[in-house]
């Protein structure tokens, strides 16, 4: 396979850098991306050669900065998109659609894509080590995949995570420090051990590469809907990676001719106790500012995103909006999204849809045109969030009289 990445550049002073473990400009501090030659791509590349290939992130192998076979993530990525049309009816949509990365493998989150590229990348680089930052799912799907390929691995988690996500981490036997501060603690002392260490970090020193695995998500969501584009598409912020690597593919398909068409609108959804990037959108701020997390929406609680200035460019040139929710919204909307659609996602996810629901209802995003909520979590890994609000379970004894007078003291349930 043909190599197409040329190696980095800065994403403000344009400068170039070599292909290595770097992520900060050394002349302006700006963060550095991957560049592509987008016209060998686009000579070497067509929608019936993808269609052909597994179903992982690796279909878009071309547009991802890997320079020899992949490593892991085999079976990351190509997550359903779910054509939610009891949702929609409820909301008086025409065409609304789930990104599911619930589902994703092997950790169930969003994340497996970005891992499954900082992983191959690791290893091409030579680390021995491979680690993260976490809020708890980038950490599952680093132990996980570390298990994988037989890498020593180091995740750093603030203390206080959901039960359910700490052991998600620990069952891959990594080194699991949990810091006695929140994320954005968690970030800075990363960034100074990557600095002394030999280490690979998936979100700091290999944080160039590892944002590219996010594009698949955009990727896909173009070919499941028939190599066509939404109209809207809603993402959640937390670092800033996912949201500007959903606008970067819709643009890198236009570049390489494989879509033609005007992309989507880009929307952010953050919970209203992290919101950084909504009130930067709302006050009109170049870069977000710095705010103390607080919400049960844990695995978006960073308050000072990494990407925030890039999510605020996406969403701006995209005509996109944002909007925050309250932890009560979010959990009516995790609710929500499992009896209306039978999907079961973490506050994250919660946030997305009901900061979707917000913008339909503002306007900003109209009843009859096409959408995307990309749902990025596992309800399972926080399940004790929603104990207080799942339905309770019904004790009965053997005997089908009880069953029968059971049935007879129900109100009769109508189907919607
Ligand atoms: C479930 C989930 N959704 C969304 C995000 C948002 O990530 P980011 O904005 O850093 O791409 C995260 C991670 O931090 C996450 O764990
Ligand atoms: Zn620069």
């Amino acid at each position: 396979m043909t190599n197409y990445f040329t190696g980095l550049q800065c994403h403000l002073c344009q400068a170039k850098f070599p292909a290595r473990a770097l992520f900060v400009c050394d002349r302006c501090l700006g963060p550095l991306e991957v560049v592509y030659d987008y016209a060998a791509i686009r000579a070497g590349i067509s929608r019936d050669e993808i269609e052909r290939r597994p179903r992982n992130i690796w279909r878009y192998r071309e547009l991802l900065p890997i320079s020899g076979p992949p490593r892991t993530g085999f079976h990351s990525g190509f997550t359903p998109l779910v054509r939610s049309d009891r949702l929609a009816r409820k909301w008086g949509l025409s065409e609304l659609y789930i990104k599911d990365d619930s589902v994703n493998h092997p950790t169930f989150s969003y994340k497996d894509r970005v891992v499954s590229v900082a992983a191959t990348r690791a290893v091409e680089l030579g680390f021995n080590v491979f680690a993260c930052a976490s809020t708890g799912n980038l950490a599952n799907s680093v132990a996980a995949h570390s298990a994988r390929l037989g890498l020593e691995c180091y995740v750093f988690i603030p203390q206080g995570l959901e039960a359910a996500k700490v052991l998600g981490s620990a069952i891959y036997r990594p080194h699991v420090l949990a810091i006695a501060g929140n994320y954005d603690d968690v970030n800075r002392l990363c960034t100074q051990i990557a600095d002394k260490h030999p280490w690979g970090f998936a979100n700091i020193n290999l944080r160039a590469y590892y944002a590219e695995g996010a594009k698949t998500c955009g990727f896909e969501i173009a070919e499941q809907l028939g190599w066509r584009f939404p109209q809207h598409v809603v993402s959640p912020v937390a670092g800033g990676t996912l949201l500007p690597r959903i606008g970067r593919a819709f643009r890198e398909l236009l570049d390489v001719g494989l879509i033609q068409g005007e992309p989507p609108r880009i929307h952010a959804a953050q919970a209203a106790g992290s919101a950084p990037v909504i009130r930067a959108l709302e006050q009109g701020l170049e870069y977000p500012e710095p705010v103390k997390p607080q919400t049960i929406a844990k695995s978006i609680a960073i308050g000072n995103p990494a990407d925030g200035f890039q999510v605020l460019q996406t969403v701006r040139a995209t005509g996109g909006w944002g909007a925050m929710v309250s932890d009560e919204q979010i959990l009516d909307a995790v609710q929500l999204l499992a009896e209306m659609e039978g999907i079961f996602t973490e506050p994250a996810g919660g946030a997305t849809l009901a900061a979707t629901r917000v913008l339909i209802e503002r306007g900003a995003i109209p009843r009859d045109e096409s959408i995307v909520v990309c749902i990025t979590g596992n309800g399972y890994k926080t399940a004790e969030v929603m104990q207080e609000r799942a339905v309770r379970t019904v004790n009965l004894g053997r005997s089908l009289q009880e069953f029968e007078q059971f049935l007879a003291d129900q109100e009769p349930k109508t189907l919607a």
